[in-house]
């Protein structure tokens, strides 16, 4: 496919993708799973996973996009034509839909808060205020449902406007005003009174804690914010051109992501300490700690009201990655234009969005074995599918492809990384499996 659309700049190739990773994974997950996982040890074993197992999972999927030039789906028999692969694509659009489901309802979450944010909303509130206002309004169905919407239909919008002119431009603009504002925030938490507590909680490792669940949580996260384990960046690859280097890309990123995700944790666990927070809170922790710090501090204001802008900002560039794997997937397997698909997924977007919206009303029966859709979504996505996802594409590349093709490919023909291949294929052909197997045999309690 000669016409097939790509990123038209080094720096917009990096503003993408970097838009795709850096996300409500970095600034939300993140430091909600740390904090259940005990801090320091689990940022410890998730800075050892995400260099040693994401980034050659993310210089997979860029080779496989890259050499296929189509969409997650193909892409697998594409590569490995006559094989059985092509289970693995679907795997992947099953994913990206879990995802987006339950993500558009945080990101809608977000813009609630940012509109609150500018409507003063927050002054003067005890955290105990913030909290249960936070409980009524996302248990409240209706006005969390209308968020969740504006946000699919805002992601849809930049993604009809395709590669270059949508998803490149608006990262370029998003991304570096994104960075600006975390650096900002992250240097005033220094600044508080539970700061040193805060930092130490993050950075000081406390092994007793750490069990298989903390490895395939911090797998999953590391995944989960790399996004990787269902296509993204086979779909986002596929957009790459041949002349570019795609260690560098996955390299800065990966540094990005992690700088973004302990910046993040820099931010709320000062505020966490100081108020006496629980930092195990769970997903609600910076919706509620944020605006109790911002509640009590001068200029707190201004800075709400910019972190919760920011905090749109990560979500959408993400999201629209995740919209992208679909779009991609529908236009050219169902033989659409861009335009029809885009309206077919943002329908299917919007109605699995809103039974996670309402699953979490009180007494909602959108929920299976107990558990609410909502929580579900985000629990097996990230805990098994990317994983999952992530061992049959190393495995495919490490044991489909053929070595020589995938020599070329990563390597752009020998031109970037050449030392690096050996390592890698090392890498990608037994020890990732190996280690993503023993830790799910593991929690399943064969090991
Ligand atoms: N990485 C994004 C974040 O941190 C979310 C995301 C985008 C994602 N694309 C993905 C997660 C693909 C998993 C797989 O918020």
């Amino acid at each position: 496919m000669n016409d097939r659309s790509s990123f038209g700049s080094k720096f917009g190739i990096i503003a993408a993708v970097g838009g795709s990773v850096v996300g409500l994974g970095n600034i939300w997950r993140f430091p909600y799973i740390a904090g259940e996982n005990g801090g320091g040890a689990f940022i410890l074993i998730y800075f050892l996973i995400s260099l040693t197992i994401a980034v050659p999972i993310m210089l997979s999927e860029f080779s496989i996009g890259r050499r296929a030039m189509c969409n997650a789906r193909r892409a697998f028999p594409k590569v490995s034509p006559g094989t059985k692969w092509g289970f693995i694509g679907y795997l992947g659009i099953a994913t990206a839909f879990t995802i987006i489901s339950f993500y558009s309802v945080i990101a809608g979450w977000s813009m609630e808060f940012f509109f609150k944010a500018v409507a003063n909303g927050f002054s003067e509130q005890t955290p105990e205020q913030i909290t249960s206002e936070f409980n009524a309004f996302t248990s409240d169905g209706w006005a969390p449902l209308i968020w969740t919407l504006v946000f699919v239909l805002t992601t849809a919008f930049v993604v009809k406007a395709g590669i270059e002119k949508g998803i490149e431009r608006y990262s370029k603009i998003f991304m570096p005003t994104l960075g600006l504002i975390i650096i900002g925030l992250g240097i005033h938490s220094l600044t508080l009174p539970g700061a040193g507590e805060g930092l130490d909680f993050l950075l000081t490792p406390d092994f007793s804690k750490v069990t298989a669940k903390t490895f395939i949580q911090a797998l999953g996260q590391s995944f989960f914010s790399l996004s990787l384990g269902m296509g993204t960046m086979i779909t986002y690859g596929s957009y790459i051109k041949k002349k570019e280097n795609m260690f560098k890309v996955a390299g800065t990123v990966a540094v990005a992501d992690i700088a973004v995700a302990i910046i993040s944790g820099i931010m709320i666990f000062p505020a966490v300490f100081s108020f006496g927070i629980s930092p195990t809170q769970g997903p609600e922790l910076v919706f509620i700690t944020l605006p109790s710090i911002f509640s009590m501090m001068p200029g707190g204001y201004i800075i709400s009201v910019v972190f919760f802008f920011l905090l749109f900002l990560a979500a959408i560039t993400s999201s629209i990655s995740i919209f992208e794997v679909l779009v991609s997937y529908v236009s050219e397997e169902m033989r659409m234009s861009r335009r029809k698909a885009v309206l077919l997924t943002t329908l299917a977007i919007s109605f699995t969005g809103t039974l996670c919206v309402f699953s979490l009303t009180p007494d909602s029966a959108i929920a299976i074995g107990g558990q609410n859709l909502f929580d579900l979504c985000n629990l097996v996505s990230s805990d098994y599918m990317l994983p999952i996802g992530g061992l049959f594409i190393v495995i495919f590349t490490g044991w489909s492809m053929k070595k020589q093709v995938l020599y070329n490919e990563l390597t752009s023909d020998g031109r970037f990384g050449t030392k690096l291949f050996k390592a890698f294929y090392l890498l990608v052909r037994f020890v990732i499996p190996v280690i993503i197997s023993i830790l799910f045999l593991s929690i399943l309690g064969f090991i």
